[in-house]
């Protein structure tokens, strides 16, 4: 097989989109939306990636080096084949099949990008069309009688004729590189729009006797994403996607669709999730855990059998380990809560350790933060800590010791130790009817 390259059309301003934001950039399911075209372009096995970015966007450069993809400048944006032109020093000793790609494109599979590449196979060159509910501003997809395309006219320069066709332009080109190239630099830009169209390749490449294959492909998955409207539809279809492979590796869920995944949640077979549970980025629940409602987890991993929620948050770094229980109203953040460890309600759990079997009453905070630097709260196994008590980091509390309710906690408390720092308590007898008369009495007086 021809070593394959991609290169990802991104340096539009996204105007519709009406953000600061570059669009690719927008995150959907976890990550931006950049993000997932490249994993598709990986899954097709495409191994050298450009992305075109505009000047300014220094987040696009960044967030695709960071994935590996290389990027450059197209400065100023004159259209999408002129983008595509800009890829070429970068690629300059490439020469293997090229796929083009619109950036905003982020429901593609891998296997419709292969799907396109092989459908280049024969010709030397093909683009991807599908049939959406509504033509809208797509570019309009002509194929002669053989099935191959004769042109791709933009609506804004097409006659009523040419908008009466229902097939469109995805925005995937694949041809080998050196010719692509070749066409690519031939482009004019005498059209409504003033620009360099990428759509206009496949006529310059039939000047040269070259014919382009199209490639149908299923409509939700390659439409455009132009306004914020458009992004949330294709979260919509991402979740839906998303919680489908979920349910069918075996993840029970009560109510699928107020659920909401990440690209790479793992929801291991038998593990269920309640109503309304919204899981951030790198998320791992291992089988027999139990997600309750309401709970919003990001960056954790929670072992077999531990529950956690209803409305619990997990936040980077929480490691909840088998059998543990996280209750309601509880947040942990970058701490391990070790096997059969119990916190059921209202604490704060941060950059701690809580050993196997203890027990953190409600209230408690580990209060990790001086307005500077993080501190470290270590709880041993078997430590029973009450209710209402600050554990002021860094601070430990060796194994099986006990820490007294509404305790400040600042110096170290041995293992099997009470710790308690609250006043002691002082009683006097019959003082509370005594106030009571007196103030009845002041009362009665005033009337
Ligand atoms: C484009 C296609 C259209 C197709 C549609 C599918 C062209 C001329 N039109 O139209 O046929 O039906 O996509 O969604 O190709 N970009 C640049 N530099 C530029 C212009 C655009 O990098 O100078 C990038 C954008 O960031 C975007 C992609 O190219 O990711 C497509 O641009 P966009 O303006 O969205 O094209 P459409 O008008 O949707
Ligand atoms: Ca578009």
């Amino acid at each position: 097989m021809a070593e394959r390259a991609g290169i990802i059309l991104a340096a539009g301003i996204g105007k519709r989109m009406k953000s600061a934001l570059p669009k690719v950039m927008h995150p959907l399911a976890g990550r931006p939306i950049l993000g997932h075209v490249i994993a598709a372009m990986r899954e097709a096995g495409v191994t050298r990636i450009v992305v075109v970015r505009s000047r300014k966007a220094d987040s696009v450069r960044d967030y695709a080096a960071s994935l590996g993809a290389e990027s450059v400048i197209q400065d100023p944006p004159l259209g999408t084949g002129h983008a595509a032109a800009c890829a070429r020093d970068v690629l300059v000793n490439f020469s293997g099949q090229l796929l083009v790609n619109n950036g905003d494109m982020p429901l593609v599979t891998g296997k419709t990008l292969s799907a396109a590449f092989v459908a280049a196979e024969h010709t030397g060159l093909a683009i991807v069309a599908f049939r959406p509910a509504d033509a809208a501003e797509y570019g309009r997809v002509i194929c002669d009688k053989t099935g191959l395309l004769d042109r791709i006219v933009e609506t804004k320069d097409a006659s009523e004729e040419e908008r009466a066709v229902t097939l469109c332009n995805a925005g995937s080109v694949v041809a080998d590189a050196d010719s692509f190239f070749r066409w690519s630099a031939k482009l004019e830009n005498n059209n409504a729009q003033g620009e360099f169209y990428l759509t206009d390749v496949p006529s310059i490449a039939k000047r040269e006797g070259v014919r382009c294959a199209v490639y149908e492909a299923d409509a939700v998955e390659v439409m455009g994403m132009n306004t914020r409207a458009e992004l949330a539809e294709t979260e919509a279809h991402i979740q839906k996607r998303l919680r489908t492979g979920a349910l069918q590796n075996g993840a029970g869920m009560t109510a699928p669709d107020t659920v909401f995944l990440s690209f790479d949640t793992l929801l291991e077979a038998d593990v269920q999730v309640g109503p309304y549970v919204v899981f951030g980025p790198g998320v791992t629940v291992r089988s027999g855990a139990e997600i309750r409602a309401f709970s919003h987890l990001e960056g954790c991993t929670i072992e077999r059998g531990a529950v956690v929620g209803p409305y619990a948050r997990l936040r980077p770094g929480a490691v909840i380990e088998e059998d543990v229980r996280i209750g309601n109203f509880v947040e942990v953040k970058n701490s391990r809560v070790e096997k059969g460890a119990k916190a059921n309600h209202l604490a704060y759990l941060g950059d701690a350790r809580v050993g196997a079997g203890a027990n953190i009453g409600a209230g408690t905070i580990a209060c990790n933060y001086d307005g500077f630097d993080k501190h470290k709260t270590e709880i041993g196994a078997g430590a029973f800590i009450g209710s209402n008590a600050a554990l002021v980091a860094p601070v430990t509390i060796e194994d099986g010791a006990v820490v007294g309710a509404g305790s400040v906690i600042t110096e170290d408390v041995a293992s099997d130790a009470l710790a308690v720092t609250r006043a002691e308590q002082r009683e006097v007898p019959g003082w509370a009817a005594k106030f009571r008369a007196r103030k009845k009495a002041e009362k009665g007086k005033r009337g």
